[in-house]
């Protein structure tokens, strides 16, 4: 798959995610309605957030119906993918509204976020703040881009002691125990801590030098999907611990001065343990 088919998925998504941001908005407006909960008391989701997976999955295959499509709120819908298939076509990878929270609360920072997977690789993704109306957008070989400006590379403090670093939370309360004595101990070893409450809007964060690194256990495909490529392709390094890529046992993100020191300080206080 050439770079052109790439920007075409990327157009196809952006679409989508575009007409995702203003249905959110627009139901935000008229209120929030029933918040009903999922996997844990803290874990909620509105009916906003089916919504938004609705009409989203609706445009991706509007045209295409051989696509398949991932969302966290469906799951792979009537189509689930048969784990021996070979992966070939196309996969998108939905959040509809990551930071579902601050959307509860009227806390202006939450997202759209649609990545393309072809053969098990992350190829296009767009992250739409649907507040701001910010759209990061990145291809894989081809940058990331945030509203046509491309993202030249994150600030580069190099010390970690001057760095600030965003991270979440999971919705399971014995995993933020953990995740608490984590953050505990790397407090005092940073500039300061930020939760802002969406993670592809964290990683896009990096991306542009807003905070110097970020870090999450926990993480599902469709939190990180689209912003990990744009952070990767803005000069952000994003991986697991101890060798490993990225995935739900951690995803850091970090330009390379504050990712060594942060990924060893990381791996000492056990942050991809616990439960
Ligand atoms: C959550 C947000 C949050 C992160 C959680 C995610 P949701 O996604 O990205 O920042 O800390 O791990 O589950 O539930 O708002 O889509
Ligand atoms: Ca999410
Ligand atoms: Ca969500």
């Amino acid at each position: 798959m050439g770079v052109d088919d790439r920007e075409a998925l990327l157009e196809r998504a952006l679409r989508a995610a575009r007409a995702g941001a203003a249905l959110a908005a627009e139901r935000r407006a008229g209120g929030v309605g029933e918040v009903r909960t999922k996997t844990t008391e803290t874990d909620v989701v509105t009916s906003a957030d089916r919504a938004v997976e609705a009409l989203v999955r609706a445009q991706l295959l509007d045209g295409h119906p051989e696509d398949r499509v991932l969302g966290e709120e469906e799951g792979e819908g009537d189509h689930p993918t048969d784990p021996a298939a070979p992966a070939c076509g196309v996969r998108w990878i939905v959040d509809p509204i990551d930071g579902t929270v601050n959307y509860v609360y009227g806390i202006p920072h939450y997202a759209v976020s649609i990545a393309a997977e072809v053969a098990g690789v992350v190829v296009a993704g767009v992250v739409v703040n649907v507040g701001t109306g910010e759209e990061w957008t990145a291809v894989l070989g081809g940058g990331a881009w945030r509203n046509g400006v491309r993202l030249s590379g994150p600030a580069m403090v190099d010390d970690l002691g001057r760095a600030l670093i965003a991270t979440g939370f999971a919705y399971d309360a014995l995993r933020r125990r953990h995740q608490g004595a984590v953050v505990a101990a790397l407090l005092p070893r940073v500039r300061d801590i930020r939760r802002f409450g969406a993670a592809a809007l964290d990683l896009c964060a990096v991306a542009e030098g807003r905070v110097d690194g970020y870090f999450e256990k926990g993480l599902a495909l469709w939190d990180r999907a689209a912003g990990e490529l744009v952070a990767a392709e803005a000069g952000v390094l994003v991986t697991g611990l101890r060798g490993a890529p990225s995935g739900p046992e951690m995803v850091l993100a970090a330009p390379a001065p504050v990712y060594k020191q942060l990924r060893d300080l990381l791996e000492e206080f056990d942050a991809d343990g616990g439960p």
